[in-house]
This record gives C-alpha cells, sequence and structure tokens, in this order.
C-alpha cells in the first residue's frame, strides 16, 4: 500500500457533520418562486392532466392556495392568467381587469408581504396563440411592444412587485422599462425571460395556460437550443436595455448555459425549471422509478450549483415542505 501515491477525498466524506461543513450548495425555500395560474370563473381548482398537483385557481378559491404558499415560508409568486376570451391582439393581457390585474390585487391587499410578479406576454391572450401582433402569417416585433409595455404598466398598477416578460420581442426589456418610468414605476423590477429557447419541454405548460400556438411554431423567436454565444448576446442586451434579473429557460438541460450567463453577467440569475421537467418527474415517481423527494432536491441543487440565484419551479410546494422536515 505504501509505495502508491493517492489522495484521500473520502477523509471529508466520513460523517455527516463532515460533509455539512465542506457542502458548496444550499437551497433554500428563499430561492423559489412558486408558479399560479389563475383562470377567468368560479368554483374552479382544476388539475393540470399532464402536471399532477399543478392547478388552474379561480379568484374565488385562489386564498386557498396563497395562505398554504405564505405558510410554507415561500415569499415569492409568478402569475399566469388564463382569460374568460382571446382575440387578435391579446386585449385582455393589457385590460385593468384582466384575471392576472385581478389576481394580483387579491393577492397583494391578502399578504402585502409577498412578492408577486406578473408574466408579461401575449400569447395566452391571442387567438393565434402567439406572443405577438400576427400579420400574414408573421410575428411582427415592433407593434407588439407597446403592447407589451401596456401590459406590463396594467400589472404595474394593479400591484405587481416585479414584471416578467417572456416573450423574446427584439427590444422588450426598453420598451417596458420606458413604459414603467413613464407611468411612475421607476422601482418596479424587470425579470426578463432573457434567454429563452424554443423548448419541446414547455408542452405541459401550454396545456395548463391554453396558450398553443395556433399555426407554425415559435422559432422565429424563441432561441435555437444549439446555440450558447447567443445566449450571451441576448442577456448583453437586456443589461444593456435595465433587466434586473435574467432568467434562464429551459433549466435542465441548459445548466451550461446558467453558468455561463451567471459569469458573464454577474447579474441575479434564475433558473426557470419548466412545465416538461416537472411533468417528467412527476410520472416517473407516480410509477414508483425514482425517489420524487431525493431527485427534486438534486436536481434544485443543480441549478443552484450551475450558477442561479433563483429557481422558478412546480415543485416549489413540496421542496419548501421537505426542506422544513431536514
Ligand atoms: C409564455 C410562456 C411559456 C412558458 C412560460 N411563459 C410557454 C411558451 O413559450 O410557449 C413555459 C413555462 C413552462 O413550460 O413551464 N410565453
Amino acid at each position: 500500500m505504501s509505495e502508491i501515491q493517492f489522495n484521500r477525498h473520502r477523509r471529508l466524506r466520513q460523517s455527516k457533520s463532515m460533509r455539512n461543513m465542506v457542502r458548496e450548495t444550499s437551497v433554500s425555500v428563499h430561492d423559489f418562486i412558486h408558479p399560479i395560474f389563475v383562470i377567468e370563473g368560479e368554483q374552479i381548482k382544476n388539475e393540470i392532466a399532464s402536471m399532477p398537483n399543478v392547478f388552474q385557481w379561480s379568484l374565488d378559491l385562489l386564498d386557498e392556495e396563497i395562505d398554504e404558499v405564505v405558510k410554507l415560508g415561500i415569499q415569492s409568486v409568478i402569475i399566469f392568467g388564463v382569460p374568460a376570451h382571446k382575440d387578435e391582439k391579446g386585449s385582455l393581457a393589457y385590460d385593468d381587469q384582466g384575471i392576472v390585474q385581478k389576481a394580483i390585487r387579491q393577492i397583494k391587499a391578502r399578504h402585502p408581504e409577498l412578492t408577486v410578479i406578473a408574466d408579461t406576454c401575449l400569447c395566452q391572450y391571442t387567438d393565434h396563440g402567439h406572443c405577438g401582433i400576427v400579420k400574414d402569417g408573421q410575428v411582427l416585433n415592433d407593434p407588439t411592444l407597446d403592447l407589451l409595455a401596456q401590459t406590463a404598466v396594467s400589472q404595474a398598477k394593479a400591484g405587481a412587485d416585479v414584471i416578467a416578460p417572456s416573450n423574446m420581442m427584439d427590444g422588450f426589456v426598453a420598451a417596458i422599462r420606458h413604459g414603467l418610468d413613464g407611468a411612475g414605476f421607476e422601482e418596479v423590477p424587470i425579470m426578463s425571460y432573457a434567454v429563452k429557447y424554443a423548448s419541446a419541454f414547455y408542452g405541459p405548460f401550454r396545456d395548463a395556460a391554453h396558450s398553443t400556438p395556433q399555426f407554425g411554431d415559435r422559432k422565429t423567436y424563441q432561441m435555437d437550443p444549439a446555440n450558447r454565444l447567443e445566449a450571451l448576446r441576448e442577456a448583453q442586451s437586456d443589461m444593456e436595455e435595465g433587466a434586473d434579473f435574467l432568467i434562464v429557460k429551459p433549466a435542465l438541460s441548459y445548466l451550461d448555459v446558467i453558468r455561463e450567463v451567471k459569469d458573464y453577467s454577474g447579474m441575479p440569475v434564475v433558473a426557470y425549471n419548466v412545465s416538461g421537467e416537472y411533468s417528467m418527474i412527476k410520472a416517473a415517481s407516480q410509477n414508483g422509478w425514482v425517489d420524487e423527494k431525493a431527485i427534486v432536491l438534486e436536481k434544485l441543487m443543480s441549478m443552484k450549483r450551475a450558477g442561479a440565484d433563483i429557481i422558478l419551479t412546480y415543485h416549489a410546494k413540496d421542496a419548501a415542505k421537505w426542506l422544513k422536515e431536514q
């Protein structure tokens, strides 16, 4: 034995307390943003078939969900709306009586301390399901910007603490910043979906938010999954335009991108652990093929290790419970 030379890494793994001392990354309930789907109507608590234990909530039942979130110690939620009707221009996205605006007012009245983030996009509100104005089969960039700014302002007026634009039009951060500042909301931060790939992992979300494009796909505005350097250009533009947080989305297949965006930007980075990533684990867990608690905590840890400061995840409530037990 004595003649061969090697390092003894196992010395620091020999006990739980030793492992705790040298652990480099931690996950806390303060890292989580919990997504909530709100829908027009009454007495609706609709489980999404492809997302077990995720519901669409009508506003009369929403307090139940919010109270639970607060009780678990989660400090932040993001609101996605399912409107009563859709039209060409997504009018209900920027209506002061829109579903998201009403939900924000209700939540802030009940729990003023909760950080309420508004997802700012048009795809749930347009009849064609695209994230912008469509003409002759094209998604138009510049005419969309004004509607996004209007949406953000109406969400801020309703009391949103953070605006999270997810549409991937060029210049959307600049347009929204300009709109918010002009309306007196200089202090409302923008959490930009800066790096959003055209991903197959969004399928279950589109069931939940009724936002499937009615023709074509989103490849002319969302990014090509093959591209890494383009992510840095997208991040750079959003920083220059005044973003306060940068989201990378999806998370699991893009941990390399999270690391690079973090190192490159030095900004608060959000990992969006998307619907398909959630559903895969739920399905495997329900089959007894994986240990749900262990696998979820491991994957959330991996996002922190990759450089994320914040994790937007449908596992937030479960993970909050598990972290409390530990
Ligand atoms: C809307 C939007 C999408 C998601 C969040 N905001 C879907 C899309 O681009 O079609 C996906 C979130 C998820 O899958 O969890 N622009």
